[in-house]
């Protein structure tokens, strides 16, 4: 045997004896026929975390809780009954610092809670509860939190115990006459409430503590003092939250001789005897639904509906809140009313309508679209925002998934709408799995429809879309398909593979996937197209890189011509800057060594470029822009990427990444590249990801015709990319505290995205000008609601802004040097923050209010010295024209 196990049992012996020779004067008891009286103090207060915001007051109540042993049976279970007398509760008003204020209590709440419980139970521990199963929830719970004080134990150890926070892991540590009892509050399991968005970075982040003090004399129960503390604030912004403080304490204050009590009877008996209703409760706390009072209803919006004609920009947060309303509404609303709303809904409402419909993810509403929306008929765009909203939910439920499987099972539909169902299909099967739901019958028939569909691809695009589907999914088990297609596909398999490898996190990026990519890189079996190569070096290079694949990459880079060797070093550069890159001191000391960045191999530097740095950044948010910009060796551009992505605590979004490809540009300017070789076909187009989820791409056009075509029919606009309104957090938590109040935390967060982008390609000027304009509007409702029987209180937060981000690229080819020009433009940022904490005690009710609101200014990001020399160029130019 091993010293430290020789130990080990040593100790088990000297705590086990420990505990047996403390045990015999820790007998916890309450003396047969004894009515013993309690002081009992209760302090509870819900604020916000951050002080700006208005303080809540403390509610505090005392009362007079007396314990009467009725019986002991031959086991040693007593029988208790517990009962709360002359509760008197008073309000310290929020802020103001005014005098505390008396709740009233009426009369039939005075009864209600003076009506006793009874427990079993046996030195410390509750065996069960008995009391009036028709009484009010939240009565029901106080009485629960009065006896929970009773659940201890007399010797140290860690155990799992239930009281009125539900069934959780406790640790005690016993010292002399007094006892700690700490309560591991994440470990509760309880009645199940609520729910959380998938991604973890729109969510809720919950620190509680607990502990209580008991202290015993003689056996008996002196004294115990519980402290409870909770905070709950947003995970990207821990200045949106509140604290919840409770605390209770129960005091010995006398104990008489009550009226004795026969012996031989049950606990059945006995009970049966006592006045009132006694049936088995659960000792855990049941989650109580408050009434909605001010909650908008459908039913009443619909009968001035038509004079009600909501405009609606989708950049503004105005719309964004409606959009919230409309959710919260349809939550509440029947089918046939969700059905009329989206009859009735003017053509441009409908989007909004739709996307509300299914954010709000109710069984009606989901039936309600059902009936409404049928894929053979409806306008492709209205399919597709339906689609899209699907993919966006922030926590999809296997009803959706149902429905959008229904909707594409089978049935005729123009070739985008399919394409868009089977991106959006991927996207839940991986937040459906990420809830563990991956067993779900319509799960398993999701990935069935997707893995068939690619198997049945006749057409490159068609393989395409399955494989993105496939990257939405991000299920490892879809790896090794994706990575069959990236060896072996034509270019567009071979790329739409990689790019869905890339939505994969670092820790699928196996060695597997990593040997796939070193292949494809250098060319092991067969040649792969530039930008495939490139993007197997990305995943190389972004996935915790071996040293020797950095250099391995860095050498081979000059075979891959000018740009793509420039673009590939500064893209190792731009991870080294970003300090958040795991690998950044290893590629430091590649980049260090003369033989890898040497004078012949990336001095002839081409235009190429990649750039990543921060936009803004707090406590627990990054959040960056990226732009990878790839040309021809001709100075055409090739591909472009720009990405906006979140991290937090680890996490990592993509929130906006659009990629913009062209080829072909050379042939357009008779600049035939290779003697008699057909270059490729002029094409360009775009694919977007948002939020982690792929979308179907976009062709802007294929051919010289189908260019002049729409160079002729444009209307200049740019082309819509992505324009509607989502849920991004949908959160709610219900928790009981050990005081048996209950506290419930609920946040809604709603994004307006408005995204267009535009290229344009001038001729006669030889330019090609770029723009992603991107505009949003973000409304954060968070609440947190605290109910006792005679208090309810509600502290909201609303916090709203609206942003704007351009991003320019112009191109001129006429000079020579070719000159290039990118900006990073955001516009003014206004902002608003609202804090209401109401309150409604006894006959009295109270709201206080306070705000804060500003504007951002405007500001240009500065990408890097070159490009600002370049812009000052061009655009000087472009001023003499
Ligand atoms: C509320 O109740 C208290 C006590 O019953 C009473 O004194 C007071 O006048 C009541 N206030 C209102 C506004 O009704
Ligand atoms: C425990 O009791 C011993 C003697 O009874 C005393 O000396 C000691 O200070 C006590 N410890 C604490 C932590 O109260
Ligand atoms: C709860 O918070 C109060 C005030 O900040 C603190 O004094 C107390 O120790 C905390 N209790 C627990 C169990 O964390």
């Amino acid at each position: 045997m091993e010293w430290w196990a020789v130990g080990g049992y040593i100790c088990l012996l000297c705590f086990s004896f420990l505990s047996t020779a403390r045990g015999s004067p820790w007998m916890l008891s309450f003396q047969p026929g004894t009515l013993y009286h309690y002081h009992y103090a209760l302090a509870v207060q819900l604020g916000p975390v951050a002080s700006l915001s208005p303080s809540g007051g403390w509610l505090r109540a005392q009362a007079v809780v007396k314990m009467h042993q009725l019986h002991r049976d031959p086991s040693r279970d007593d029988l208790l009954q517990v009962q709360i007398q002359d509760l008197k509760a008073l309000q310290e008003p929020e802020g103001t610092g005014g005098p505390p204020m008396d709740i009233a209590l009426n009369k039939e709440l005075q009864s209600d809670l003076e009506k006793p419980v009874f427990i079993s139970w046996s030195s410390g521990k509750i065996k069960a509860l008995y009391g009036d199963e028709t009484e009010s929830t939240l009565i029901t719970n106080l009485k629960r939190g009065v006896v929970s004080l009773l659940q201890l134990q007399a010797h140290t150890g860690t155990i799992v115990e239930e009281d009125a926070s539900g069934s959780c892991q406790v640790t005690y540590t016993v010292s002399n006459n007094s006892i700690v009892k700490t309560k591991d509050l994440l470990s509760c399991t309880k009645p199940k409430m609520g729910y959380a968005s998938v991604n973890e970075m729109f969510g809720i982040q919950w620190q509680p503590s607990s502990r209580s003090l008991y202290v015993v004399k003689d056996s008996l129960l002196q004294s115990v003092l519980a402290e409870e503390n909770h905070t709950l604030s947003l995970v990207l912004r821990s200045t949106t939250g509140v604290k919840i403080s409770s605390r209770q304490e129960l005091k010995l204050v006398s104990s008489t001789s009550g009226p004795s009590v026969a012996a031989e009877q049950s606990l059945e008996n006995m009970l049966a005897g006592t006045e009132g209703q006694h049936q088995p409760l659960a000792i855990a706390s049941l989650p109580f639904r408050r009434g909605c009072t001010h909650c908008p209803s459908l039913r009443v919006y619909l009968k001035t509906f038509d004079r009600q004609r909501v405009k609606m920009d989708v950049s503004k947060v105005a719309t964004t809140w409606q959009f919230q309303r409309f959710i919260q509404m349809l939550r509440g609303a029947k089918k046939r009313d969700v059905l009329q709303l989206l009859k009735r809904a003017p053509e441009d409402m409908l989007p909004f309508t739709v996307e509300a419909a299914v954010a709000a993810q109710s069984v009606p509403s989901l039936a309600a679209l059902s009936d409404f929306l049928d894929f053979s008929k409806e306008p492709r765009s209205l399919l597709e925002t339906f689609l899209y909203a699907a993919a966006f939910s922030p926590r999809p439920t296997k009803e959706l998934l149902r429905l959008v499987l229904d909707k594409l099972d089978g049935k005729q539909m123009v070739p985008e709408v399919r394409d868009t169902g089977m991106v959006a299909l991927g996207s839940l099967v991986g937040k459906l799995c990420r809830q563990q739901l991956c067993g779900l019958q319509e799960v398993e028939h999701s990935m069935e429809t997707i893995l068939t569909g690619l198997r049945s691809a006749e057409k490159e695009h068609e393989a395409v879309t399955h494989l993105l589907a496939l990257g939405n999914t991000q299920l490892p088990s879809t790896i090794p398909t994706l990575l069959e297609h990236a060896e072996k596909g034509p270019t567009a398999v071979t790329a739409a593979a990689i790019s869905s490898l890339r939505q994969f996190p670092a820790q699928h990026i196996t060695s597997e996937v990593k040997r796939a990519m070193r292949k494809i890189f250098h060319e092991k079996r067969k040649s792969y197209e530039k930008t495939c190569r490139l993007a197997a070096a990305e995943i190389l290079l972004d996935n915790t890189p071996l040293p020797m694949d950095v250099i391995n990459i860095l050498l081979a880079a000059h075979q891959l011509g000018t740009e793509a060797a420039t673009f590939l070093l500064l893209k190792v550069q731009s991870s080294l800057q970003a300090n958040h890159h795991p690998a950044r001191k290893i590629m430091n000391d590649i980049l260090r060594d003369p033989r890898i960045n040497n004078y012949n191999h990336f001095s002839k530097a081409g235009i190429s470029s990649s750039f990543s740095g921060p936009l803004t950044a707090t406590k627990e948010l990054l959040s960056t822009f990226g732009l990878d910009l790839l040309f021809l060796e001709g100075g055409f551009l090739r591909k472009s990427v720009s990405d906006f992505s979140l991290l937090s605590h680890d996490w990592h979004l993509r929130a906006a990444q659009v990629t913009i490809e062209a080829q072909g540009m050379e042939s357009m300017l008779g600049e035939n590249t290779l003697e008699g070789e057909e270059g490729p076909e002029l094409t360009a187009g775009m694919s977007a990801i948002f939020f982690d989820v792929q979308l179907r791409p976009i062709t802007f056009f294929q051919g010289y015709t189908d260019l002049m075509a729409k160079v002729l029919l444009s209307s200049g606009e740019p082309t819509s990319v992505v324009k509607g309104n989502l849920l991004l957090m949908d959160h709610h938590q219900v928790i009981p505290l050990q005081s048996g109040l209950q506290a419930v935390v609920k946040l809604q967060g709603g994004l307006g995205l408005d995204i267009s982008a535009n290229v344009d390609v001038n001729i006669w000027e030889q330019e090609l000008k770029t723009s992603v304009n991107t505009k949003g509007s973000l409304t954060i409702d968070f609440q947190a609601e605290l109910d006792a029987p005679f208090l309810q209180t509600t502290l909201r937060s609303q916090t709203e802004a609206e942003t704007s981000v351009y991003f320019d690229t112009i191109l001129r080819f006429s000079s020579s040097p070719v000159l290039m020009c990118l900006q990073l433009r955001e516009g003014q940022v206004p902002y608003r923050e609202i804090f209401t904490i109401s309150t409604s005690a006894g006959n009295q009710s109270s709201t206080v209010r306070k705000g804060r609101q500003g504007t951002m200014p405007a500001r240009e990001f500065a990408l890097h010295q070159a490009n600002s020399e370049m812009c000052r160029l061009l655009l000087m130019a472009e001023e003499g024209v």
